[in-house]
């Protein structure tokens, strides 16, 4: 699936935007600067695909990559902290949490969680959304070439217990660095699998 072609469909900015609902599709969520774009470059074996930055809130949009003709990846803007305005923010926060209501199919959504900081309180709404909408979500620790073996687990820990309360989420966490590579492969074989 992962060795195919990948192409941008399109960004989309409100939800009449978005592409016919006819494929299963994944959605990659997590806080400004988590490392959404940069995981869907690393998957996709692709740099520059989707626009990754250091300037938290980098992607305005919700970007739709085409995987062959059988799956989307969905690139979604981050939530919390922003270097972009107010009214801007609040617009694109209103459609992610449209999208990731409303979405019928939306098998998973991947919420990035960087491991040096765990899952914080900003994501408890998403998290809460995503219950109430009955939408499987997945945990992936980002950037974990950053953290050592100890503070690894500890995060581990961390993320499992605030994932215990949570009814639609998957139990399996998946950790990865998408500068070194790590859990790109456990994450292309999830997401392949995925009907
Ligand atoms: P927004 O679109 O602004 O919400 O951000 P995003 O979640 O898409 O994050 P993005 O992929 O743009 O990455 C943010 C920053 O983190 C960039 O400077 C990346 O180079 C860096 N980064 C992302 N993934 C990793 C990783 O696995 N390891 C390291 N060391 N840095 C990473
Ligand atoms: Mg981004």
């Amino acid at each position: 699936l992962f060795a195919g072609p990948v192409t941008f469909v399109k960004g989309v900015v409100a939800m009449a935007g978005l592409p016919p609902a006819d494929r299963v599709e994944v959605c990659f969520a997590g806080r400004s600067n988590v490392g959404k774009s940069s995981l869907i470059n690393a998957l996709t074996g692709r740099k520059t695909l989707a626009r990754a930055s250091n300037t938290p809130g980098r992607t305005q949009e919700i970007n739709y990559f085409a995987l062959g003709e059988s799956r989307y990846l969905v690139d979604l803007p981050g939530y919390g902290y922003a270097e972009a305005p107010v009214a801007v923010v609040a617009k694109w926060q209103a459609l992610l949490k449209q999208y990731l209501a409303g979405r019928q199919t939306l098998r998973r959504a991947f919420v990035l969680v960087d491991s040096r900081h765990g899952i914080k309180a900003v994501d408890a709404e998403i998290l809460k959304l995503l219950d109430r909408s009955a939408v499987t979500f997945q945990a992936v620790l980002t950037k974990v070439d950053k953290i050592n073996r100890a503070e690894r687990e500890a995060v581990i820990e961390q993320v499992k217990g605030a994932l215990a309360k949570h009814p639609a989420a998957y139990p399996e966490i998946v950790v990865t660095s998408s500068e070194k590579g790590e859990g790109i492969e456990t994450l292309r074989a999830i997401i392949a699998t995925l009907e």
